[in-house]
């Protein structure tokens, strides 16, 4: 029996793949390389001495989804592919609605005719909205969303809570991610946006690389510790075995939502300071405006995760920052 993972030679999913061949167990993948590279496969393999079964191709494909299922006997999917760009998701929102939303439609009428009702999808912190509070907890329900971005993972959410009502053999597993940083510590996978980047870690990793002059920190007069904003990062490798634990603990149908960050806080200046410091290099900034939409601070309530899942992220910010660099001194 297999695991498919669609989008899984992008960032979160080949850390995740990772962990999953680390776990012996037989992994699929279907992606349409929209914003990676099949360069990942052979990284992958470097990393785990295993090798996957990839599909190029896109989740909107029906007739490929079909040629997977059939090909395969696939008993559960973690479901990574996806937007991520939450300005360019304002810009061109359609595409977003079809890529997330009529994606993840297709792909479950897929499972669905072919009797795989396991699934673990990628949520966001995003879906809280702006709930008042820096501390989020599950409880708390979905927010309205900031951008269209944050729109398709509430949307999709809700799909998911529908289609259990509606079929109570649905088992599924709604990850909400907070910061995602760092890279396998092997430094041969991690997070390589094209063009310049809108995500705090790949700007700074320019940076310090010589490919950008500045960073422009959005912002020192919010109501924090330095002025600057705060968020709760949280190391990939922690992430992916995130998935692995709640893919584990899936063994009851029913709809499970859990945080998936660290707990703790760290400011814009915090992370400049830490990856400076431990990686010896300088990370010239400026301060400019605050960014449109940003909220001043927010970070995980962590312990449904831990009592649920039995999973709690083990890395630090040092190694967040260590291991960003390192991947970008590999390249
Ligand atoms: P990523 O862009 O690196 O990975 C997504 C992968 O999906 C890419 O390899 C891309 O080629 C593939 N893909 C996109 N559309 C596809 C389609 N229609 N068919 C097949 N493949 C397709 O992004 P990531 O950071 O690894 O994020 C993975 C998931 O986690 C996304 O759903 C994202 O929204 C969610 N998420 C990410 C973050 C973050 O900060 N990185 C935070 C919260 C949630
Ligand atoms: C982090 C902090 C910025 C860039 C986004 C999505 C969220 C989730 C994760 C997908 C903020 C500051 C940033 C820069 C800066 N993704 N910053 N200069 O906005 O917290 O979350 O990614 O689901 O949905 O919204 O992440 O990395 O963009 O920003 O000062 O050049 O760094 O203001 O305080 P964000 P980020």
């Amino acid at each position: 029996m297999s695991i498919l993972v669609t989008g899984g030679t992008g960032y979160i999913g080949s850390h995740t793949v990772v962990e999953l061949l680390n776990e012996n167990k037989e992994v699929i993948i279907i992606d349409n390389l929209c914003n990676s590279s099949k360069d990942v496969l052979e990284k992958i393999e470097k990393i785990t001495g295993k090798k996957c079964k990839f599909y190029e191709a896109d989740i909107r494909d029906e007739k490929a989804l079909e040629k997977i299922f059939n090909e395969n006997k696939i008993e559960s999917v973690i479901h990574f592919a996806g937007l991520k760009g939450v300005g360019e998701s304002v810009e061109i929102p359609l595409e977003y609605y079809d890529n997330n939303v009529y994606g993840t439609i297709k792909l479950l009428e897929a499972m669905k005719k072919f009797g795989c009702k396991k699934i673990v999808f990628s949520s966001s912190a995003t879906v809280y909205g702006d709930p008042g509070t820096p501390k989020y907890v599950e409880e708390m329900g979905r927010g309205k969303a900031s951008s269209p971005y944050g729109a398709t993972k509430a949307v999709i959410e809700e799909m998911l809570e529908n289609l259990y009502a509606s079929d109570k053999e649905w088992t599924i597993s709604i990850l909400r991610y907070f910061n995602p940083i760092g890279a396998h510590e092997s430094g041969l996978i991690g997070e390589n946006p094209n063009g310049i980047p809108n995500n705090l870690m790949p700007y700074i990793q320019k940076v310090a690389a010589g490919e950008l002059k500045e960073l422009s920190v959005f912002g020192n007069d919010y109501d924090t510790k330095d002025g600057t904003g705060v968020r709760d990062y949280i190391h990939v490798v922690d992430l992916a075995i995130g998935h692995v634990k709640a893919l584990e603990k899936l063994t009851k149908p029913g709809v499970y939502i859990h945080n998936l960050g660290t707990g703790c806080g760290y400011s814009v200046l915090d992370i400049v300071n830490t990856f400076e410091r431990v990686n010896n290099v300088k990370v010239n900034y400026k301060i400019a405006p605050r960014r449109p939409g940003d909220l001043a601070m927010y970070y995980a309530d962590p312990t449904k995760a831990k009592k649920e899942l039995g999973w709690e992220a083990k890395r630090g910010i040092e190694e967040m920052c260590r291991d960003s660099w390192n991947f970008v001194k590999n390249k």
